[in-house]
């Protein structure tokens, strides 16, 4: 390892990653050690001041685009040589746990930090993206600020998402653009010469395996779906159930027909209903109209396809009293990350003796969208037990730190080549 690459991962600071870490766990803390920070809330605006504040502070450049991604750039003595790029998300799930995303935008940070106090130049920029509303919980679907930089998904396109509430996303984004520090802007698609995101795993392979790093060679392919079922409200004591048009009963039955085709002696398939809005929602009305989601993940390209398939005949058969509306809100195909950035970071682990194995990503991550535009691959680091999306999803301060040192090394060979 080059001996300013050393000094910059020996600058890698423990204390200072965990204490950053747990005071954006204070924004947006619910009972039970959890963070809700959804995307384009108060508590995302309040969490962007504070990333804001931290940059600036060391004298990082800061920037955001269309979609309210936020970048923190650290300057190369290349003027035309594209930024390597590091990152992940501030929001959270709904009940989210204290390490999803944040430590992937914190750990990029605590490299640019360190980088920066070794006095290290490098060819291209180094920058820290925050991503918006990757988590997908509150405007569906997912990964969306990735989707949308990198052009995968039109800006015009998410706008017109509502909440459960019915707020536009355009106008959440519009008030938190408008309550974040003025800084300068960033165009879509900006070029990016390589991106690796730094995350827990929010599985159990390294821990069971004693391994602190997870080199981490692409993603699982998945697909998202609205489904909406329209029926006819009714009086549930007076109206005989034979002539009901029951838009509950037949989203019952249109979900359990999901069920009987994903079903996988293997148990590879991932089939999840995560949310179901009831419209008029009461004891004693029938209901009229239900949405619920749909979320099915497969490794394998022509079986993710064959079930995105069919999704909508099984949810038509299924509903046999009401009329279904299907609508795909997310196709995103297995991805495979750059050969050339997993050894990279497989050296960075080698050279920091750090026992690492090489293994997919079950969860998605805006790694997928940067891996159609540059050279990309990911970084894990073990969770308790695996488990995310939880209130009890938790992380140790030493490997949490270990996977920054990595990040670091692996930051300062691909932003001097
Ligand atoms: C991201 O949180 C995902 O749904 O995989
Ligand atoms: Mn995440
Ligand atoms: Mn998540």
């Amino acid at each position: 390892m080059r001996e300013d690459t050393q000094d910059a991962v020996n600058r890698v600071d423990q204390a200072r990653l965990w204490q950053r870490l747990m005071r954006m766990a204070e924004i947006g803390a619910i009972p039970g050690n959890s963070v809700n920070r959804a995307a384009f809330s108060r508590e995302d605006v309040e969490a962007r001041k504070v990333l804001i504040s931290w940059a600036r502070a060391r004298g990082f450049a800061v920037a955001a685009d269309a979609i309210g991604n936020l970048f923190v750039r650290r300057a190369g003595t290349d003027p035309h040589a594209a930024p390597v790029m590091t990152g992940s998300h501030m929001d959270s799930q709904p009940r989210g746990g204290r390490f999803d995303g944040i430590y992937g935008v914190l750990a990029g940070l605590e490299a640019l930090e360190a980088i920066d106090e070794a006095g290290a130049s490098t060819r291209h920029p180094i920058e820290v993206v925050a991503w918006s509303n990757e988590e997908g919980g509150r405007f569906a679907p997912c990964t969306m600020g990735s989707a949308v930089h990198t052009r995968a998904r039109a800006l015009d396109d998410v706008l017109a998402v509502t909440d459960n509430e019915g707020i536009a996303l355009g106008h959440a984004l519009a008030e938190t653009l408008a309550s974040t520090p003025a800084v300068d802007t960033r165009e879509l698609n900006a070029p990016a010469a390589a991106y690796i995101e730094a995350h827990i795993e929010q599985g159990p392979l390294l821990e069971q395996e004693d391994k602190t790093i997870g080199v981490v060679t692409g993603i699982q392919g998945l697909r998202w779906f609205n489904v909406e079922v329209f029926g006819e409200t009714a009086h549930a004591g007076t109206t005989p159930v034979g002539g009901r048009k029951d838009a509950l009963r037949d989203s019952i039955a249109a979900i359990n027909a999901l069920h009987a085709l994903t079903k996988d002696d293997t148990d590879t398939v991932r089939f999840t209903i995560g949310r179901m809005l009831v419209i008029p929602n009461s004891p004693n009305s029938v209901a009229s109209h239900v949405l619920f989601s749909v979320d099915v993940r497969h490794p394998d390209p022509a079986t993710i396809a064959r079930l995105g398939e069919a999704v909508e005949p099984a949810v038509r058969n299924a509903a046999q009293h009401c009329t279904v509306k299907v609508t795909p809100t997310l196709h995103d195909d297995p991805c495979a990350f750059d050969p050339g950035v997993v050894d990279c970071i497989e050296r960075a682990a080698q050279a920091l003796k750090l026992p690492h194995r090489r293994m997919p990503s079950g969860a998605s991550h805006d790694a997928m969208y940067m891996a159609r535009v540059c050279p990309t691959a990911m970084i894990f680091v073990p969770c308790e037990r695996g488990i995310s999306h939880n209130e009890a999803e938790n992380a140790k301060p030493e490997d949490l730190a270990a996977g920054a040192r990595v990040l670091t090394a692996a930051l300062l060979e691909l932003a001097n080549r």
